[in-house]
């Protein structure tokens, strides 16, 4: 079996970053180095001042601090670091398309499609090729094409080597990770290409975590795995709608429910909706791919778990309009939590963003406090959706640094993400600056009832009447 001392991975985003930093200080033999075409991003990866990292990540600045320089490289060299690698992870971007055929639900393999072309161009020696970035079910084989019909006769083994990692535990789910998956081709060069991988994990990971099947199962279990976890939450959101007209209460629901050892008590939180880079684009590429097979049943019911959370969204946006007597125009409304989960700076499809959207609409006076994302990224979040100007966006919303002082006159204050820091908060303090009577609208199920309710606020938490 070939030993691997030199790996490259296209694309130092939130998935290549950590992953490559966690391989890089489990493998101290093996080089690593992390490209991109974006100078910005790479130049924020190689910053002296390591809380300017371009990805906010519990335990990645220390790893970072440890390796970088040492065996762990980030470099727009693309070419280069793809000349002298073995094995080449691909961890660019997949979004959903916006284009053409497929436009709003398949994934846009450009960026794939790219490296790939790139990899045939520059390679001299033979290279083991991992997906890592998610992608449709039979791309492997599109990639060998490209591959084998560009490239100098060299040879590409191919594995499928999906990434699990959560965000805001990016870190620890890499290290401790349940499973790793490798798929690859059950040939004899497919068989030591996966061994070759596995022993890179295999240094801090017991074997029988590392699963391998064949390439397709691989990429579809990516897929699914993420439509599953999905589903779960889109499942206990529309019960916590029912919740609120039955007097039931949804996390004692998720308690009854969860010490089911079948149903498990793992991802039952009520919340305003799920949000992040892959739900939403993994299930409307799952529904894609089934529809292209004539699956439409199979397409239907997937499609339903999106359905679920975008009502989930606007139930609760159009919640915070009818308890303020139906109308916000002019209202002073904050927003505490911008990004898609706590402990992420990631704001890709996070609830906010269309919480925001609806009372903006409805001509609120919308103030944001996040404590990691910054107002550019904001900004471009809310001019991404094109619904209404850039200029009215930026008259109807402001982004706040000091999470008190907002609340000054406030009508409402609306928790979007769930950092712990505002559990913290003075929350009497906040009540006493606020317009009476005060509302919050708890999306996240984050503080107490009893003691919101005695402080006098009116105090709605998702999934409780
Ligand atoms: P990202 O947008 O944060 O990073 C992708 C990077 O690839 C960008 O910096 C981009 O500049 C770079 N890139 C694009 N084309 C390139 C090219 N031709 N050459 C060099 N660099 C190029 O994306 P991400 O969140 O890291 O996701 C990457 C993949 O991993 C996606 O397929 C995603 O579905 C999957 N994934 C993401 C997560 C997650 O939590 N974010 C988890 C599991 C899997
Ligand atoms: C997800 C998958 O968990 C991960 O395995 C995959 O690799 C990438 O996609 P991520 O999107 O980073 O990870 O975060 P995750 O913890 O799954 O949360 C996704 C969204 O669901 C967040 O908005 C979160 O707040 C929400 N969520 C999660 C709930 O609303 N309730 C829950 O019980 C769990």
């Amino acid at each position: 079996m070939q030993k691997i001392t030199k790996i490259c991975c296209i694309g130092a985003g939130y998935v290549g970053g950590p992953t490559m930093s966690v391989i890089a200080n489990k493998c101290p033999h093996i080089q690593v180095t992390v490209v991109d075409i974006n100078q910005d991003r790479i130049d924020q990866w190689n910053t002296e001042d390591l809380d300017q990292l371009p990805i906010y990540e519990p335990g990645l600045k220390e790893i970072v601090a440890e390796n970088r320089g040492k065996n762990l490289f980030f470099s727009t060299e693309v070419d280069r670091a793809i000349d002298e690698a073995q094995m080449i992870f691909i961890s660019v971007n997949t979004p959903t398309k916006t284009y053409g055929k497929g436009k709003g639900q398949a994934a846009d393999l450009k960026f794939v499609e790219l490296c790939a072309r790139n990899i045939a161009k520059v390679s001299k020696t033979d290279k083991i090729v991992v997906e890592k970035s998610t992608l449709p079910v039979r791309t492997a084989q599109a990639i060998q094409n490209i591959l084998d019909n560009t490239g100098d006769g060299v040879h590409f083994e191919i594995l499928s080597n999906p990434e699990f990692l959560a965000e805001g535990t990016a870190i620890d789910d890499l290290i401790n990770a349940d499973r790793v998956l490798i798929g690859g081709n059950e040939t004899p060069s497919g068989q030591a290409a996966k061994d070759a991988l596995s022993a890179i994990y295999e240094n801090w990971l017991p074997k029988e975590r590392i699963l391998q099947t064949n390439i397709w199962s691989s990429e579809l279990s990516k897929l699914v795995a993420n439509a599953f976890l999905a589903q779960r939450v889109s499942s206990i959101n529309s019960i916590s709608a029912l919740c609120e007209k039955t007097d039931a209460n949804i996390q004692e629901i998720s308690r009854a429910i969860g010490f089911d050892s079948r149903i498990g008590p793992k991802f039952l939180n009520a919340s305003v909706g799920f949000g992040g880079s892959c739900f939403q684009k993994d299930i409307l590429n799952l529904v894609y791919i089934a529809r292209s097979f004539g699956l439409q049943e199979v397409a239907d019911y997937w499609e339903q778990v999106i359905i679920m959370n975008d009502y989930q969204k606007s139930r609760f946006a159009e919640h915070i309009i009818s308890t303020l007597y139906n109308t916000i125009s002019g209202k002073k409304i904050i927003l505490y939590g911008w990004a898609f989960k706590k402990d992420t700076n990631d704001t890709r499809e996070s609830a906010a963003i269309h919480v925001a959207n609806a009372l903006m609409e409805e001509h609120a006076e919308v103030i944001v406090y996040d404590p990691k994302v910054t107002e550019s990224r904001i900004y471009q979040d809310l001019d991404y959706l094109e619904t209404r100007s850039p200029e009215e966006n930026r008259r109807l919303l402001t982004v706040a640094k000091n999470p008190m002082e907002i609340t000054t006159d406030a009508h409402a204050i609306a928790i979007l993400t769930e950092w712990d820091e505002f559990k913290d908060y003075h929350w009497e303090k906040i009540y006493a600056q606020m317009l009476k009577p005060a509302f919050v609208f708890d999306g996240r199920r984050l503080l107490e009832t009893d003691t919101m309710k005695a402080i006098g606020f009116n105090y709605y938490k998702i999934g409780q009447s």
